[in-house]
């Protein structure tokens, strides 16, 4: 959904914008390009594809790009046109003064592009963004002032944006607003700088300020003023981030992706900490204010997510209604968003999400928080838009995940909503003493158990190899662990390209048994539980079409060895907690596959790991 990034200061802007970049690069990937002023000159430096090609092309024009100490950058995930040049940002007006990067899309930008063209603007890309390029330009030649033109182009712009802008006669400055898209500036020495995340400045600064709706901020190497769209000035509300400069290194593994599955038995264990003290004390959530007497009364709650957290909310779904007896809907929230949507104030809502900003998550909070629901957050960023708009919050402790597909937050997610469902519980009381001591010191051992699949993991690695052929692949499984099958196919998917499908074992005769064939796996996750013996007939059914049969089991089970054939065995776990190990053999075979077919495991292609566009 793109990165932007922007520094006015003394060093050379063009390292500092690259370095900004590199850390943004899960925004988006597939084209990139900065704007700098050379000697009194805004010059444009542009790249089709990954970054590197961007780096290339400044390494060949570096003793004069260097000389420049200001300067955007922007990092692209494409929706309006295709990656080009052309389209990569920074956009310019007609006499190229004016340079502008952007986050968002402008939803008006079609009725502005005719207004400015019959201006005499000459429009050079197929890009949204390129209309505000004009529009500052115009409102610039009116005021000769640069936040007066940005302001007055922000009243007539409608959609989402965060936007860096520079002008050729306005030295030294450069201009930021943002609306629904996040940015947050950071404030050094004799230097400023702002971004849409905090990875492109935590290495320079620990002092920031996250700009609100509507804001403009004016920075130069040794000022910052923000005003709102009225004009008012607002005072800077300078925080000290809590995030220590992360070395955004792989530590010896080939991708992040792999480090990412490593760190999990350390997640869980974070994620526990000074959450479950002791066997015999309540779940502590300090960061949960729902009253307790409200959170007694409640009859319904609904759960907005979109692609891995929303496996983990369906995941959340069966532990809530398990533990606590209420109903539960898990809906995506670009699904809840567009429809009449019934909820009320007797309505918990819960929004799921890694980054906090995914854009169809945080317009259904908006909404739900409208209706006078109490909203809650599960985010594995406690400064996100999400978190700072919640009532409640649960924050997840998984750390930065560099990786597209997200392994570690999910982990950290569902460990989230069994502390939640605990934490419900024991206020409702609805689970006996024992039932919960069980499931307290199941959760504790979980590390090991992850722990003790990692250490094997070349049994994964070799069935991934025999399987990295197939065109297309199933997965099947039934009542707590269907959403594992659904993570799982999307794991296989996003990294490998392979048409992998998720379903729930019992519908697999409903239509998806008539595509098998000795040229369809199907892996089966069986664990131990109300629904193993269901499962096993399920696989048989499949069986008998020649698919080829995987078990995922905790199962020793001879009769599984005719059945499948390959068989992954993870410890014994319950059932209720089983999606969070099952889970973890498919992340591995999903990355090795991926890794043996050659993919760019990481970054996989036309996906970006933040989706601040509806
Ligand atoms: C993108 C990412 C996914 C992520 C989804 C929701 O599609 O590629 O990995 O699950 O967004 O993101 P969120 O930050 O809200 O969890």
């Amino acid at each position: 959904m793109c990165g932007i990034v922007g520094y006015v200061g003394d060093k050379t802007a063009v390292d500092i914008l690259l370095e900004g970049l590199t850390s943004l690069e899960y925004r988006g990937y597939d084209s990139s390009g900065v704007a700098l002023n050379i000697d009194g000159k805004v010059e444009l430096f542009k790249a089709q594809g990954k970054l590197q090609n961007l780096r290339n092309i400044v390494q060949n024009n570096y003793t004069q790009i260097s000389k420049s100490t200001i300067g955007i950058g922007h990092i692209r995930w494409a929706t309006h046109g295709v990656p080009s040049i052309a389209n990569a940002h920074p956009h310019t007006c007609n006499c190229g003064k004016v340079a502008i990067v952007h986050n968002g899309i402008i939803e008006n930008f079609k009725e502005l592009k005719v207004k400015l063209e019959a201006q005499g603007c000459t429009f050079r890309s197929q890009t949204d963004t390129e209309t505000v390029a004009h529009l500052v330009a115009s409102k610039f030649a009116q005021t000769h002032d640069l936040t007066e033109a940005v302001r007055l182009a922000t009243l007539e712009i409608e959609g989402a944006y965060a936007l860096a802008v520079i002008h050729q006669d306005v030295k030294n400055t450069i201009v930021a607003t943002r609306r629904n898209a996040p940015l947050v500036i950071g404030f050094g020495e004799g230097e400023n700088f702002v971004a849409s995340d905090i990875p492109a400045l935590i290495q320079y600064t620990k002092k920031a300020m996250y700009l609100d709706d509507n804001q403009i901020v004016t920075l130069t190497p040794n000022s910052a003023k923000v005003i709102d769209i009225e004009k008012n000035e607002i005072p800077l509300k300078v925080e000290t981030l809590p995030w220590e400069p992360v070395a955004l290194s792989k530590m010896g593994y080939k991708h992040f992706m792999l480090k990412e599955i490593h760190e999990q038995p350390d997640i869980v264990r974070n994620v526990l900490s000074g959450k479950l003290r002791t066997m015999d004390e309540p779940i502590s959530l300090d960061e949960v204010t729902l009253d307790k007497a409200k959170l007694k009364d409640l009859n319904r709650i609904q759960i907005v997510a979109c692609g891995t957290s929303l496996h983990a909310a369906m995941v959340g779904k069966y532990i809530i209604e398990d533990f606590c007896g209420i109903p539960v809907e898990v809906e995506a929230s670009s699904e809840y968003i567009y429809r009449k949507t019934i909820t009320d104030e007797n309505t918990l809502v819960i929004g799921v999400s890694q980054s906090g900003e995914t854009a169809d998550t945080i317009t259904a909070i908006r909404l739900a928080k409208k209706k006078g629901s109490h909203i809650l957050i599960v985010t594995n960023r406690p400064d996100s838009t999400m978190a700072r708009e919640a009532d409640s919050l649960v924050p997840v402790n998984a750390g930065i995940e560099v990786s597209v597909a997200a392994t570690k937050s999910y982990m950290a997610q569902l460990i989230s909503f069994y502390l939640l469902a605990i934490y419900m519980a024991e206020v409702k009381g609805s689970i006996s003493k024992e039932e919960l001591m069980d499931l307290k010191h199941e959760l504790i051992v979980l590390p090991q158990k992850i722990d003790k699949i990692l250490t094997h993991k070349e049994d994964i690695q070799k069935i991934a190899r025999k399987f990295s052929s197939f065109k297309d692949f199933i997965f099947v499984a039934r009542g707590i662990n269907f959403p594992t099958a659904l993570e799982g196919a999307l794991k296989l998917k996003e990294i490998s390209y392979i048409n992998a499908t998720g379903y729930s074992a019992g519908e697999l005769k409903h239509g998806p048994i008539a595509m098998l064939d000795d040229s369809m796996p199907v892996l089966a996750i069986l664990m131990k539980g109300k629904v193993y013996e269901k499962i096993l007939s399920n696989a048989e059914e499949a069986k008998a079409r020649n698919a080829r049969m995987i078990a995922l089991t905790d199962s020793d089970d001879q009769k599984l060895d005719e059945l499948f054939e390959n068989i992954i065995r993870i410890p014994e776990i319950s059932e209720i907690l089983s999606p969070a190990l099952a889970i973890v053999p498919l992340q591995l075979l999903a990355y090795y596959i991926a890794e043996f077919l050659g993919k760019d495991v990481d970054q996989p292609r036309n996906l970006a790991k933040s989706v601040t566009v509806e």
